[in-house]
C-alpha cells in the first residue's frame, strides 16, 4: 500500500537534456580542454589524470553495441533523488541494449568489498521511481583506501564482469571512485568507474559541477519547517527558535534556507571564520539582535545555525584539532569506556589553552566532541548541540542585562535540529529530473568506456530543455589534504564564498530581516502546478548563474 502522493509520483516522467532524449545509443562525445593536474596528483594518478572534460551531443553512439553489465552503489548520507539515478541507469541501459544488466551493491561501499548485491531489472526499480531514500539498496560510509580493499573491489567487479561501476556519493565517495578508477586501470581491469555528485550539503560543486543532487529538496523541506516556525513565533510572540541545520562544514544549506525564509539571524560559519570571531563574539552578536527586537516589542525570533559552525570558531577549531591528536594520534590510548570518563582522561592531555576552552563548555558538548569520527576522519557535527550552546550563551548574556535593567523583554528559547527530516523526502521536480539525467550520463560514460569521470549536467538554472549533459575527470577535482596526519588526495568540500553572489544577496538584506518581520513562508514542496512553484531549483543556483 502506498500513499496517494506516491502513487501520483510514480507516474511522473522526468525530463532529460536534449542530447539524451533519443537514448544513449544516439549520443556522441565531444572533448573539451584537457585537465592539467598538479604534480602530486599526476604522480598518484598516472593512468587517469590529464584527461579532457567531455560533453554528450547527438551522435552515432558507442562503436560496439552490446549488452552492458553495470554495478551501482549509493554511498554516504541519503539524498533525495538517489533512486532516480538508478531509474535513469536502468532506462538508459535498457534503451541501449535490452539484455544489459544493472547490479546494485547493498549497504554502500561495503557491498562491493564483500560482494553483496542484487540484480536490478526494471520491475525491481519501478516502484522506487521519484521516491526519496536509498532503501532500494541501502547506503554506508565505508572507505575504500587500503590495497586490500582496492583488491577486494577489483575481485568483485572482475567476477561480475562489470563494464561499469557507478558510485553515487559526495566528496568522500567520489574520492573512493577516483582511487578505484586508477587502481582498476593500473591492474588492467576494464570496468569503467563513474561518479555521480550527491549530497544534501551542497558542498560538492565547482570545477564543472553546478550542484549536488538532494540539496534542492532537502533545503525546501527545511525551509518549509523554518517558515512554519517563524509564523508560530510571530503568532505566539513568546519564543526565540534556534534552528541548527545539517550541511556538515559548509553553510550552503543555511544560506539557501535563509534566502527562502528571511530569518532574523542566520549565522554563516565561513564568515565567522573569516572574521576570526570567537564563540563569545558570535553569542554577543545574536544577543544584540535579541535585545534590539525586544526593544521593538518583539520578544521572539528565528536564528539559523549551520551545524558546522562549531568547527569554524577559531578556539573550537584548535580544540578539535588537539582532541583529534589525543584521540587518534598515537592510537587511542584512552582506557575509558564511558564518555564522561573519557572526557576526564582526554582533558589531562590537552595543552593549557585548549584545556581552558574545553572546561568552558557544558559537559554535554564536551562529550559530544569526543564521539568517534566517521570512517573518513570527519567530526560528527550532526551530533553536537551547537544550537543549545548558543541558547545557553545568549540566555546568560540577557540574564546579565536584565540584572542591570538593560533588557526590556523576555527571552525564552526553543532549540531544533533539522537534518534527517529532509534527506529522504520525495525529490522535488528539479531533483527528480536532475538525477534521472545524471543516471543517463553515467550509463553513457560506461558505454563509451570513459573511466574516472564524474557525471554532470550543466545549465541547471535554465529551463530543462536547455540543460546539457557533460562529465569532468574526477582527478581534476582532487587536491592534497592533511587527513589523520597524512597528506592524501581528496575531493575538497566547496565552502560558502563570502565574496560570492549568494552570500552577497543575503548580506544585503540581513540587517532588515533582523529587526523587521520579513519572514517568507515557502510552504511544502509542490510537485504539481505552475512552473514558479513546482519547477524552480535552488535559489543559490539562480544567483550563481545570473552572476556568470
Ligand atoms: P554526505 O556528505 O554523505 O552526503 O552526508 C551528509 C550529511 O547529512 C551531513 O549533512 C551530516 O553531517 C551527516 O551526513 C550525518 O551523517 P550520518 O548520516 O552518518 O549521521
Amino acid at each position: 500500500m502506498i500513499s496517494p502522493l506516491e502513487e501520483a509520483r510514480l507516474a511522473y516522467r522526468p525530463h532529460l537534456p536534449a542530447a539524451l532524449r533519443d537514448g544513449i545509443a544516439r549520443v556522441g562525445i565531444e572533448e573539451r580542454e584537457a585537465d592539467v593536474p598538479d604534480a602530486a596528483i599526476r604522480e598518484r594518478f598516472p593512468h587517469t589524470s590529464g584527461r579532457p572534460a567531455v560533453r554528450l551531443v547527438p551522435g552515432p553512439g558507442p562503436l560496439a553495441r552490446r549488452p552492458l553489465r553495470v554495478g551501482v552503489v549509493l554511498g554516504g548520507g541519503q539524498a533525495p533523488g538517489g533512486h532516480n539515478v538508478v531509474a535513469g541507469l536502468v532506462d538508459a541501459l535498457d534503451g541501449f541494449e535490452p539484455k544489459s544488466t544493472l547490479i546494485g551493491f547493498l549497504g554502500g561501499p561495503k557491498g562491493i568489498l564483500t560482494s553483496r548485491y542484487r540484480e536490478l531489472p526494471r520491475a525491481a526499480v519501478d516502484p522506487y521511481r521519484n521516491t526519496g531514500g536509498f532503501d532500494l539498496l541501502g547506503s554506508g560510509r565505508d572507505k575504500i583506501e587500503t590495497v586490500e580493499q582496492l583488491e577486494a573491489c577489483r575481485t568483485t567487479c572482475r567476477s561480475l564482469a562489470l563494464d561499469g561501476l557507478v558510485v553515487v556519493g559526495g566528496d568522500d565517495s567520489n574520492t573512493n571512485a577516483a582511487t578505484l578508477a586508477e587502481h582498476f586501470l593500473a591492474h588492467g581491469l576494464a570496468t569503467a568507474v563513474v561518479g555521480v555528485p550527491k549530497t544534501i550539503d551542497g558542498d560538492m560543486k565547482g570545477g564543472g559541477i553546478e550542484a549536488s543532487f538532494g540539496f534542492d529538496t532537502a533545503t525546501k523541506v527545511y525551509a518549509e519547517l523554518i517558515g512554519n516556525i517563524a509564523r508560530d513565533a510571530r503568532s505566539a510572540g513568546k519564543y526565540w527558535h534556534f534552528v541548527r541545520l545539517m550541511g556538515r562544514s559548509a553553510s550552503h544549506v543555511t544560506l539557501e534556507c535563509a534566502l527562502r525564509t528571511r530569518p532574523n539571524v542566520a549565522l554563516i560559519a565561513e564568515e565567522v571564520e573569516e572574521r576570526g570571531q570567537t564563540l563569545a563574539e558570535v553569542v554577543a552578536h545574536v544577543a544584540e539582535v535579541v535585545r534590539r527586537r525586544a526593544e521593538a516589542g518583539r520578544s521572539y525570533g528565528v536564528c539559523l545555525v549551520p551545524e558546522g559552525l562549531i568547527e569554524f570558531v577559531p578556539e573550537m577549531r584548535a580544540l578539535i584539532g588537539e582532541l583529534n591528536a589525543v584521540l587518534h594520534g598515537e592510537g587511542d590510548t584512552s582506557p575509558e569506556t564511558t564518555l564522561a570518563a573519557r572526557a576526564a582522561f582526554v582533558r589531562e592531555r590537552l595543552p593549557i589553552a585548549q584545556r581552558s576552552t574545553f572546561d568552558s563548555l557544558p559537559p554535554r558538548i564536551r562529550e559530544q566532541l569526543l564521539l568517534d569520527r566517521d570512517a573518513h576522519g570527519n567530526v560528527q557535527v550532526s551530533k553536537i548541540d551547537t544550537e543549545a550552546l548558543l541558547v545557553d550563551g545568549v540566555a546568560a548574556r540577557i540574564g546579565a542585562w536584565k540584572a542591570e535593567g538593560k533588557f526590556p523583554g523576555t527571552f525564552h528559547a526553543q532549540a531544533h535540529f533539522f537534518g534527517y527530516e529532509g534527506r529522504c523526502a520525495a525529490p522535488s521536480n528539479f531533483d527528480a529530473d536532475y538525477t534521472y539525467a545524471l543516471g543517463h550520463v553515467a550509463a553513457a560514460l560506461v558505454a563509451f568506456g570513459r573511466t574516472g569521470y564524474l557525471s554532470a549536467v550543466r545549465g541547471l538554472a535554465l529551463p530543462h530543455e536547455r540543460w546539457s549533459a557533460c562529465a569532468v575527470p574526477l582527478t581534476s577535482l582532487l587536491g592534497m589534504e592533511l587527513r589523520k596526519g597524512r597528506s592524501v588526495p581528496v575531493i575538497g568540500k566547496a565552502l560558502v564564498r563570502t565574496d560570492g553572489p549568494v552570500f552577497r544577496a543575503f548580506a544585503a538584506e540581513r540587517e532588515r530581516w533582523a529587526i523587521e518581520d520579513a519572514y517568507l513562508f515557502p510552504g511544502a514542496i509542490q510537485y504539481f502546478g505552475p512552473q514558479e512553484v513546482a519547477g524552480r531549483g535552488p535559489l543559490s543556483l539562480e544567483l550563481e548563474s545570473a552572476s556568470g
